[in-house]
């Protein structure tokens, strides 16, 4: 390992060893793990499975779902075997010099308990998997060969969806001078903010460890979006310890970040020592305005933005809880062709890749630190943490997320049980508020409220500068009125339920609906009894201005809460998402798309393929951008319908209830205002499955070992045409620089494993992940044989990585 003067920042990717065993003693350097299995990190030691219902099965009462009776949740936490102990050892060598360095080791997230060591000595540890956070282990390094070696412990009932195992985010060896910026040590903010200028001020962190006092200068370029500097800032002290430097210049003609063009701006600090440069570190930040407005809802920039938010649980459907880049910016490119423009993280700290995309591909997000306080609503959950590491757990998100222009609230919490409590609840939150501001002054702090009545009869709505309402659309008008001074917002809304692909009969606005194939109609009319369908949603935020936004209940599917089947294996994931676990759009996407987007939607459901069916009442829907659509079976026109405001299932959707099937085409044509058709689609009958199509989502990637294909796999028919009910297996061979790193369909109710070369269809899709291989480019081939079809092929390049 070669280290050069300045700061150096090496990821901890390769070399891992891993055991599930647990012994006496596997932090000794001596020890020897030669036996144990190679691994990378990020790593999920879970999601290769076995699914079984026994594991993390709770026998509980969940209060927030209604339930009185204690019970059986299998797959409550996704059925993987997450819980249980895992050790993790690397080997690692520095240089000679070293001794004259300082050295931290980072962890972006370790689930859970962990306990780190170094050459056999205990370093620290840090039990809440979500937090960032980072040990001096100067005093412990040697010149050669070192040993790191973290122990990670997940106690059973302590989540309420899929946790993760291990060390699921990366983990980072930095060496600095003496005198360097401190860890997360800048804060970047804008105190003013005009058209013609911005001021940016920097508050920058020195940890400073010199034998006598010396003269240290701090420089400050600032660069623009393009990288030309556009300031420097210089200050000189003479310190010998920790010193805080505050510098302050002026922007002038500031490109604005935002959602339709984030631009980011760069910090540059230079660290020098009597004239030397000793240190240079980065910092990315966003100049944007914001504002909470009680009356007219959320400004950015002095423009209302409407939040079109989604809540986001932290896994990646198939690859687990193991921070991937290219997966989450996958998701993200998802949403925003949906429209979304704001995320919620739900219910905790990101990774720290997650804000640096939001950042980059212009979202909103609602940073989220806790899901509960001192009253848990699982056994062994965060709450048993909290008196202990809750203030440090807060510090630790607010100091690493600050500078992200992205983030424009903290959540404090979500749901929190002390909501009906009326003492602690206020106190807790007040001590969690009072952090925050003193950590950030310049972003509201909010919680979601589901209990909103109690919270706000007692006390404890009050104390966040932003209360966000979870299921609550038909009270915001009297939210408003009894408190017009509050900005207010959805923070989860809708927590509707669907299968992609499932349709039943009749269709109905269903509670709680219950199948015994273990599926949810995907009309978007079936809820859980505290949830409702879109529509409800969207109304309660049209009728009521102020409301800034909404955060749906979820936009991707995830592991684990397969609400309604909660006593049913093999139901194993969530059925709330706009989005499948595999990353398909289920139809309601296209009614979010049709509402939150400025790009034209025309959408209709069901499939047409049902044999058997012919006469039968088929209802179609349609999620449109325009107003007006005229349906046709077979060319036979069945009626030109408009949205009709008055009538809340015709206002965002339109719904054609009386049409009986027959195979064919069934075609929708949109008319614009002056009643011009403009656009149209169609879907029609399928004959049987004659072929494997394979679409990749982009025409190449990058040859880094982390950077994914996601290939989109159709049962078709001899026309081309997708067999919407297929269940084919399909097997999968990769040629070329890449290797499949997971398979998934979306069906929330099978243990197929998600690591595996073959994948049946559900509904007709499937999806393969497949990862780059480090160094190596070329051509990628990938067949797909599936017996009695045509198989398909795609191919992509694997090209070299960019600077
Ligand atoms: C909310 C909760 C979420 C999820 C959701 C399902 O009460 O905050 O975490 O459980 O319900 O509808």
């Amino acid at each position: 390992m070669i280290l050069d003067s300045l700061r150096s920042v090496i990821t901890f990717r390769d070399g891992w060893k891993f055991t599930r065993e647990a012994a006496a003693g596997m932090e000794a350097a001596d020890f020897d793990d030669t036996a144990w299995q190679d691994v990378r990190v990020p790593h999920d030691w879970a999601i290769a499975g076995p699914f079984d219902r026994e594991n993390d099965l709770q026998i509980t009462a969940i209060f927030e779902d209604g339930q009185i009776k204690e019970g059986e949740h299998t797959g409550r936490t996704g059925g993987l075997p997450h819980v249980g102990k895992g050790w993790y050892r690397l080997r690692f060598d520095l240089p000679e010099d070293i001794a004259s360095r300082r050295v931290r080791i980072e962890f972006d997230g370790v689930m859970s308990h962990s306990r780190v060591y170094c050459n056999g000595e205990f370093v620290g540890s840090w039990p809440y998997g979500y937090t960032s956070f980072a040990f001096d282990i100067t005093a412990l390094v040697k010149p050669g060969e070192n040993i790191l070696a973290v122990s990670c412990d997940n106690k059973p009932h302590a989540s309420r969806w899929y946790p993760g195992a291990g060390i699921f985010r990366h983990v980072r060896l930095v060496t600095l001078a003496p005198v360097h910026v401190g860890h997360w040590g800048t804060f970047v903010t804008t105190p003013s903010v005009g058209k013609n200028s911005a001021t940016v001020h920097v508050r920058t962190e020195i940890s400073c460890g010199l034998p006598r006092e010396s003269n240290v200068e701090l420089e400050t370029v600032l660069l623009d979006p393009e990288g030309k500097q556009i300031a420097a800032i210089k200050e000189s002290r003479r310190i010998a310890a920790d010193a805080v430097f505050e510098q302050q210049a002026d922007v002038p003609s500031p490109a604005l970040w935002s959602i339709e063009t984030p631009r980011l701006y760069t910090a540059r600090s230079v660290l020098r020592v009597e004239g030397e440069v000793v240190d240079v570190y980065e910092t990315l930040f966003g100049i944007r305005t914001l504002e909470f407005n009680p009356l007219k809802g959320f400004f950015l920039n002095g423009q209302r933005v409407r939040l079109n938010g989604v809540c986001m649980h932290h896994d990646l459907g198939a690859l687990g809880a193991a921070v991937n880049r290219a997966a989450l910016a996958r998701q993200l490119r998802i949403l925003k062709d949906m429209g979304c423009n704001a995320i919620r993280t739900s219910h905790n700290p990101p990774a720290p890749e997650l804000l640096e995309l939001t950042d980059g591909m212009g979202f909103v997000v609602i940073d989220e630190a806790f899901d509960e306080w001192h009253t848990g609503k699982c056994d062994n959950g965060c709450h048993i943490l909290f008196d202990e590491w809750g203030e440090r757990d807060l510090r630790a998100l607010i100091r690493r997320d600050r500078n992200h222009p992205s983030v424009i609230m903290w959540s404090l919490g979500n749901e929190i049980r002390e909501q009906t409590d009326s003492e602690r609840g206020r106190e807790i939150c007040k001590f969690l508020h009072d952090i925050t501001h003193g950590e950030d002054p310049t972003r509201p702090t909010t919680c979601g409220f589901n209990c909103a009545d109690e919270a706000i009869a007692n006390g404890l709505a009050e104390v966040v500068d932003v209360p966000g309402w979870n299921y609550r659309p038909y009270a915001y008008a009297r939210y408003h009125a009894e408190h017009p001074e509050w900005p207010m917002y959805g923070s989860e809304t809708a927590s509707c339920i669907s299968s992609r692909g499932e349709y039943y009969f009749p269709v109905e606005d269903e509670k709680h609906p219950v199948r015994e194939n273990l599926q949810v109609n995907s009309y978007d009319l079936s809820s859980p009894n505290w949830a409702s369908c879109p529509d409800v949603e969207f109304r309660g935020v049209d009728e009521n201005p102020w409301i800034m936004g909404e955060f749906v209940w979820t936009g991707f599917d995830y592991l684990g809460e397969p609400t309604p089947y909660y006593r049913q294996w093999p139901s194993r994931s969530s059925y709330f998402g706009i989005v499948d676990l595999c990353g398909l759009p289920k139809d309601r996407f296209y009614l979010y798309r049709s509402r939150w987007s400025s790009e034209p939607t025309l959408h209709i459901l069901p499939h047409w393929t049902w044999p058997g069916r012919e006469g039968e009442i088929t209802p179609v829907h349609c999620f449109s951008s325009w107003d007006t659509v005229e349906l046709f079976l077979n060319g036979v026109s069945q009626g030109k319908r408009s949205k009709d405001i008055k009538n809340l299932l015709s206002k965002y959707r339109i719904v054609w209830n009386g049409v009986k099937y027959e195979p064919g085409e069934l075609k929708a044509v949109a008319y614009d205002a002056d009643g011009k058709p403009v656009a149209e689609t169609a879907v029609r009958t399928a004959g049987a499955p004659a072929a494997v199509r394979l679409t990749p989502d982009s025409g190449a990637m990058a040859a880094n070992g982390l950077d994914m294909a996601f290939v989109t796999v159709e049962i078709v028919d001899a026309d081309g045409n997708l067999c919407p009910r297929a269940d084919n297996l399909v097997r999968f061979a990769v040629e070329g620089p890449a290797e499949i790193a997971a398979v998934d369909n979306g069906n929330a109710a099978t243990v197929e494993p998600f690591i595996a070369d073959y994948r049946k269809a559900f509904n007709g899709k499937c999806v393969v992940y497949l990862r780059s291989v480090a160094g190596r480019t070329g051509t990628v081939r990938l067949k797909a044989e599936s017996e009695g079809l045509t198989s398909g092929n795609t191919h992509w390049e694997a090209q070299p990585p960019e600077e």
